[in-house]
């Protein structure tokens, strides 16, 4: 049975939508920061092609803007304390000293990650109050563990009986 449109039932609907949590990084000129994000996606093999949205007023938008980079940093169960920093409003340059980490093509990668990319800004599309950034992978690696996950607005451990990847 269909229901009224709200931005709650909106929220609902999709946070049935089961994912991983990454944290989106990036280092210029202008700063550097990061926010953790689940609206990230592949998007394209040929070229290598990933996706990210963006809240408009995210910190870590125009930080992107301005390096033309990003990484993602998919997290591990271990890391759900750091994707709580990185989802606060902790000032944007002391999130990325809370963590271990260093740098693959000027970006700023998450020491322990579960998995992670480096990617070129290609594009950036609006998408109502969110920013939609495409970038094109330029690197990226694998570690070992068992991803965070994020349903129904909060943090789930990988499921029993599910093999851990890495
Ligand atoms: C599990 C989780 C997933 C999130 N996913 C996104 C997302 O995909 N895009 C987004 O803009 N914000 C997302 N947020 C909210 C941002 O992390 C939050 O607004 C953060 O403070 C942004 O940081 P910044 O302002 O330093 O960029 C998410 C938060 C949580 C806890």
């Amino acid at each position: 049975m269909a229901t009224m449109l709200s931005p709650e039932l909106f929220r609902e609907v999709f946070g049935r939508f089961a994912t991983g949590v990454a944290v989106v990084t990036s280092a210029g000129a202008g700063g550097s920061g990061g926010m953790t994000a689940k609206a990230v996606c592949a998007l394209s093999l040929d070229p290598l092609l990933a996706l990210v949205c963006f809240a408009n007023e995210a910190r870590t938008l125009p930080i992107v803007r301005e390096a033309g980079r990003f990484g993602v940093n998919v997290l591990t169960a271990e890391q759900e304390q750091l994707a709580g920093v990185f989802a606060s409003k902790l000032p944007e340059a002391e999130k990325l000293d809370t963590v271990d980490h260093h740098l693959e093509d000027g970006v700023p990668i998450i020491d322990g990650a579960l998995a992670w990319a480096t990617c070129e800004l290609r594009e950036l599309i609006a998408g109502g109050d969110h920013t939609i950034a495409i970038g094109e992978v330029i690197s990226m690696g694998l570690g070992g563990g068992q991803p965070l996950v994020w349903y129904a607005g909060r943090y789930h451990a990988w499921a029993d009986g599910m093999p851990p990847s890495g």
